[in-house]
């Protein structure tokens, strides 16, 4: 006999949709046909756990690469992970990557005429403590073109991988800053219909967690599934 694993659903709206014209490359990546939907089974409840998976080294501060100070303004990024329960995931391998402060990456396709910053790391990951929080030290990502279209410019933003209980529940998202003015103009923040789904992606500026001489703080709260899913990206 085998249990059945009921998910809440996902209000329509809250992801964008596979194939999102004004984000150009989606029309690429999609599937063409139709989700088949499983259901999931005892294999999703009893089986082996992604927490099982192991890090070689957790990295919670990505402004140090070596003895050097990265460039850029110092942030803390922190928050909680919740099931769809509202219960804090624990132990959850969290993982985060992103633009150096002047909007370059560490990878071999990133052409950007924007320095890089040997002392930046650029990838962080950890996993969430026993209130499902999580935190990483790391300074404030700058923009970057992109060329989805003419003078098209990312946002500033923080690429977020959470795992759940099983590998059904995977998120992938992107955090972002308020006050941006160019959350308005970019095609994949605005590829998700609900605008309140839009606004769980910008993180607030946390004076509490702020650390004095050091840092200043924002907070970025993630749920996994359900009515108030944190939007997941095109495609995932
Ligand atoms: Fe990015």
């Amino acid at each position: 006999m085998s249990a059945v694993v009921v998910y809440a659903p996902v209000p329509a709206g809250t992801h964008p949709d596979n194939d999102s014209p004004d984000y150009g490359s989606t029309a690429l990546r999609h599937p063409k046909q139709p989700k088949i939907q499983i259901p999931p089974s005892s294999t999703e409840a009893l089986g082996p756990k992604i927490h099982a998976v192991r890090f070689d080294e957790e990295i919670t501060d990505l402004t140090r690469n070596g003895g050097d100070h990265a460039i850029g303004e110092r942030i803390v990024v922190h928050g909680r992970v919740f099931d769809t329960e509202g219960r804090p995931l624990v132990g959850a391998p969290i993982e985060i990557w992103q633009a150096n402060a002047a909007g370059r990456y560490v990878h071999i396709g990133d052409d950007h005429q924007a320095p890089l910053d040997p002392a930046f790391r650029g990838v962080g990951r950890m996993r969430t403590d026993q209130a499902g929080r999580y935190r990483f030290l790391t300074v404030r990502p700058g923009a970057y073109p992109w060329r989805n279209h003419w003078n098209a410019w990312r946002p500033a933003h923080v690429h977020f991988s959470i795992f759940g209980d099983c590998s059904l529940s995977r998120l992938i998202t992107q955090m972002y800053f308020p006050g941006d003015p160019l959350l308005e103009l970019d095609p994949i923040f605005q590829s998700i219909p609900d605008p309140l789904a839009r606004q769980r992606l910008i993180s607030a500026f946390d004076l509490g967690a702020t650390v004095p001489e050091w840092a200043l703080a924002y907070r970025f709260d993630i749920v996994l599934r359900g009515a108030r899913a944190t939007p997941i990206e095109p495609g995932r």
